[in-house]
C-alpha cells in the first residue's frame, strides 16, 4: 500500500497568505498526507484529527507539539509537549482560573471593558479592527489576571508571537524568535517571584503555591509560560476573524441584534472559519497502519486543525461563515482530548462579551482589505479597516 504525498511548504508566506486552498487539496489528497517538505506526515480530514487527538496514547506530545525538531526540542517540559503523568500535574497547577464557572464570574468585568472599547472605536466612526478592538481586551483583561511586572505586561504579546514562530519550523520567522524566546525565559527565571507579582493574579497563585510546596517550584517557568504564551494572540485572532466575517455577511449583525442569545454561536463559528491555531503536532509512540501509510515509532504527524474545520464531511459549505450553524461547536480548534485548550472558556467569554459590545452599539459594519499576520501558527489578521455604517 502506498498512501499519498504532496510537495506544498505549509510554513511558505504564500501559504500563510491564504492556506484554504491548498487544504482543500490535501483532504481530497486523503485523510493523511506525507508532506515531503517537511518531513512530517499530515492528518487533513476531521475524523482523522479528532481521532488522533483524542488517542493520546498511540500519537503522543512529549516528544513536542512543533513542526520540526528545533521546536519540539524547545518545547519539551511543557504542558503541551507532555504526557501523563506530568502533564496532569502541569494541567492541573495551571486550570482551577480557568475552569467554566470560575472564569463566569469574570463576565460583568468583562463585559464592562468591551463596553468601554467599542464605545471608544464608535466615537471615532472608523477603526482598525486588530489594533483599537481585538487587542484591547485580552491585554486589558488577561494581562491583569495573569499579573505579570511592568516588563512582562509590556513584551508578553512579543514573546506570545514568537513561541508561535518557533511552533512551526525554523523558517526566518522560526529563527527570529530565538532570542525573542531567550528574553522571556531569563524574564520569568528572574524577575516573576511572589514580590514583583500582581497579589491575588494566577501567576502569584503558582508562585504560591510552590512556596507553600503544594506543587513542584520546577513547573512555574512553565505554568508561567502557560500562561503568556497562548492567552492572547489566540483570542485576538479569533476577535479579527469574527469582524471580517460579520462585515462580510452584512445579515449577520441583524441577526445578533435581534437575538443576541446567537454571540456564543458565533463566536464558535469564527474561531472555526478562521481556527487561530492551524496544527499542532503529535509523534507516534508505536508503528501505524493508516489510509495506506506504514507510519514509524516516532514519526511526527501535523493534526490540521484549520483544515479540519472546513472539511465539508462534517460542516457543510464549510467556508460560509453561518452563525446559525448547528453544529459550530463540534470546531477543533480547541484541539480535542487530554490538551483540549485548557483557556477556552476565558476565550469565549471575551469574543461574546465583544460580540453583544460591538452588536448592540454599531448600527452595522463594513470591513475593508485585511492584512494576513506573518505567523508560523497564528491564522490572523495583522490589519483589518472597519467603517460604522448607519
Ligand atoms: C480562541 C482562543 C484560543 C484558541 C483557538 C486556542 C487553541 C488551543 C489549542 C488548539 C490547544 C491544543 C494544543 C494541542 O492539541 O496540543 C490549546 C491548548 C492550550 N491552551 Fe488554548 N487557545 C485559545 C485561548 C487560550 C487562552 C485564553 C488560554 C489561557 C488563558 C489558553 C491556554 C492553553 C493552554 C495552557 C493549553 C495547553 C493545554 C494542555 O496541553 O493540556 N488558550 N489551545
Amino acid at each position: 500500500m502506498n498512501g499519498s504525498s504532496d510537495p506544498v511548504n505549509l510554513y511558505d508566506d504564500d501559504v500563510i497568505r491564504d492556506p484554504w486552498p491548498d487544504y482543500e487539496r490535501l483532504r481530497e489528497l486523503g485523510p493523511v498526507v506525507w508532506m515531503e517538505a517537511l518531513g512530517n506526515y499530515a492528518f487533513t480530514q476531521y475524523d482523522t484529527v479528532r481521532n488522533g487527538l483524542r488517542d493520546h496514547e498511540t500519537y503522543i506530545s512529549s516528544l513536542g507539539a512543533a513542526a520540526d525538531d528545533f521546536g519540539c526540542t524547545h518545547q519539551r517540559g511543557n504542558t503541551v509537549a507532555s504526557d501523563q503523568p506530568r502533564h496532569t500535574m502541569l494541567r492541573e497547577a495551571i486550570l482551577p482560573p480557568l475552569l467554566r464557572d470560575n472564569v463566569a464570574t469574570l463576565r460583568p468585568h468583562i463585559q464592562s471593558v468591551a463596553d468601554d472599547i467599542v464605545a471608544a472605536c464608535v466615537r471615532k466612526g472608523s477603526f482598525e479592527a486588530i489594533t483599537d478592538l481585538a487587542q484591547p481586551l485580552p491585554l486589558t483583561v488577561v494581562r491583569d489576571l495573569i499579573g505579570l511586572p511592568d516588563f512582562g505586561r509590556e513584551n508578553m504579546l512579543k514573546w506570545a508571537s514568537a513561541a508561535f514562530d518557533m511552533q512551526g519550523i525554523q523558517n526566518a520567522r522560526g529563527q527570529a524568535a530565538r532570542p525573542v524566546i531567550a528574553e522571556m525565559k531569563e524574564f520569568i527565571a528572574t524577575g516573576v517571584t511572589p514580590e514583583t507579582l500582581k497579589p491575588g493574579s494566577w501567576s502569584h497563585r503558582i508562585t504560591e503555591m510552590a512556596a507553600h510546596g503544594e506543587i513542584d517550584p520546577e513547573i512555574v517557568p512553565f505554568s508561567i509560560r502557560d500562561y503568556i504564551n497562548p492567552s492572547l494572540d489566540t483570542t485576538i485572532s479569533a476577535i479579527g476573524h469574527f469582524i471580517y466575517h460579520a462585515g462580510s455577511n452584512p445579515d449577520t449583525w441583524a441577526k445578533l441584534k435581534e437575538d443576541p442569545s446567537l454571540a456564543l454561536n458565533a463566536a464558535h463559528e469564527a474561531i472555526r472559519i478562521g481556527t487561530p491555531i492551524r496544527s499542532f503536532s503529535r509523534h507516534t509512540s508505536k508503528p501505524v497502519e493508516i489510509a495506506g501509510h506504514q507510519i514509524p515509532k516516532g514519526a511526527r504527524l501535523m493534526m490540521l486543525y484549520a483544515s479540519a474545520n472546513r472539511d465539508e464531511a462534517v460542516f457543510a459549505q464549510a467556508g460560509q461563515f453561518n452563525i446559525e450553524r448547528r453544529n459550530a461547536r463540534r470546531h477543533l480548534a480547541f484541539g480535542a482530548g487530554i490538551h483540549m485548550c485548557a483557556g477556552m472558556h476565558l476565550a469565549l467569554l471575551e469574543i461574546e462579551c465583544l460580540i453583544l459590545a460591538m452588536t448592540q452599539q454599531m448600527p452595522a459594519v463594513q470591513v475593508g482589505k485585511p492584512t494576513i499576520a506573518m505567523n508560523n501558527s497564528i491564522c490572523a489578521f495583522a490589519k483589518l479597516p472597519v467603517r460604522i455604517q448607519g
